[in-house]
């Protein structure tokens, strides 16, 4: 529709996501913005217990989390995969080594994300299943700073395997194998039951949908 078109010339796309998501949906909203120069984007990144809060105040035209909670009635698509590994210093006494039962993780000091991150609570409720307490050492309110404090011989912690997009898998800190990892889970796009989207939120919510699969960083098995 001639509307839709003149709406992607010009106009403004407000996405807020997940910090696990800042590692894959800049990359795709560069190639939208690059085909759609009239477009100015904004963007947020936080943790998934607020972006709850900016979904349910409609605050974005978009949001990027993990699987919404069944009780909002909201719109959830899913994007791509979201496979999250325990990460360990290159020399650490447990890289290299095969399934590392996950009570083995819990003997080693643990750096957490702070509350209301959605990837601390996959990690502490696999290990909570695994009947098994976590020995916190340090909480922090940053993918990357957890990086870095990994690379600080600091101890170890359960992060998004896309946290290693830039530097890749056999750099300063690695994924351990351990017993049923990567968590298995998915990035939705989504947005509140019967919000009018814009033409440009709708363009890209189909872009993601066809980004999906080889835009993704692709992981070795
Ligand atoms: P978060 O990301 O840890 O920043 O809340 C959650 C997710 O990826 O679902």
């Amino acid at each position: 529709r001639l509307a839709d078109l003149q709406g992607l010339k010009r106009g403004r796309l407000r996405i807020a996501m997940v910090t696990t998501a800042k590692y894959l949906i800049p990359r795709l909203l560069g190639e939208f913005c690059a085909r759609h120069p009239g477009i100015e984007a904004e963007l947020t990144v936080t943790n998934r217990e607020k972006l709850l809060a900016r979904l349910a105040a409609n605050e974005d035209d978009l949001v990027i989390l993990g699987k919404p909670p069944g009780g909002l009635d909201v719109v959830a698509t899913p994007i791509a995969d979201n496979p999250l590994v325990v990460l360990a210093r290159h020399d650490h006494p447990l890289a290299g080594q095969k399934a590392i039962p996950p009570a083995r993780i819990a003997e080693e000091p643990f750096i957490l994300r702070e509350r209301g991150s959605g990837t601390r609570r996959a990690a502490e409720r696999f290990f909570a299943a695994q009947g098994c307490t976590l020995k916190v050492r340090m909480e922090l309110g940053s993918n990357e700073a957890i990086k870095q404090a990994i690379a600080g011989g600091l101890g170890l912690s359960v992060l998004s395997r896309h946290t290693l997009a830039l530097e890749g898998e056999a750099g300063l800190i690695q994924p351990l194998d351990v017993a049923g990892f990567p968590l298995q889970s998915q990035w939705y796009v989504a947005y509140p039951a019967g919000k009018h989207l814009s033409a440009v939120a709708s363009a890209f919510i189909d872009h993601l949908l066809a980004s999906q699969g080889h835009t993704a960083v692709n992981f070795p098995e």
